[in-house]
């Protein structure tokens, strides 16, 4: 089974950024955990970007091969009809994730443009929510048509 991390603007900075809002740990030291914790025949890839469009082409590679997208595409989230067109048009199911709750925080990351073609979102279990996000998928596999 393969999926998919897809991390957007400024989540480079995990671990330095705001950590009273992101906490103080780097994605990549997340990553390595979360490779231990869905060994193989689990496939985990990692992609970040801060650029809009190699989000989409990444969106555009993984969007119909791999089982599942755990997609956190940051402040694209609440902007980019790019990103949200991308995500309605692939095939594979992408489960939105925010670190912080992003209900608790200003009205304009309130909404979100692609979250109507996401299975479903996880918001402000911390980096927590990109597991719950692939247990989703190992809970609920992908159905072939
Ligand atoms: C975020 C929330 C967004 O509003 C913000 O722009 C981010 C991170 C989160 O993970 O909580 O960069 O997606």
């Amino acid at each position: 089974m393969r999926i998919a991390i897809i991390n957007g603007p400024n989540l480079n900075l995990l671990g330095t950024r705001e950590p009273e809002v992101y906490g103080a740990q780097s994605f990549e030291q997340y990553l390595e955990e979360m490779r231990v914790a869905f060994p193989e025949p689990i496939e985990l890839s990692y992609f970040q970007s801060n650029v809009e469009g190699e989000l989409v082409n990444e969106l555009h590679r993984v969007g119909f091969e791999f089982d599942g997208i755990v997609m956190n595409a940051a402040a694209f989230t609440h902007t980019s009809v790019a990103i949200a067109d991308a995500v309605a048009g692939i095939t594979t199911p992408v489960v939105e994730v925010h670190i912080s709750n992003v209900y608790a925080r200003e009205t304009y990351r309130h909404q979100s443009l692609m979250a109507k073609h996401c299975k479903g979102i996880i918001t402000g279990f911390g980096l927590e929510g990109y597991f719950l996000a692939v247990c989703s998928f190992l809970s609920s596999p992908r159905q072939e048509s």
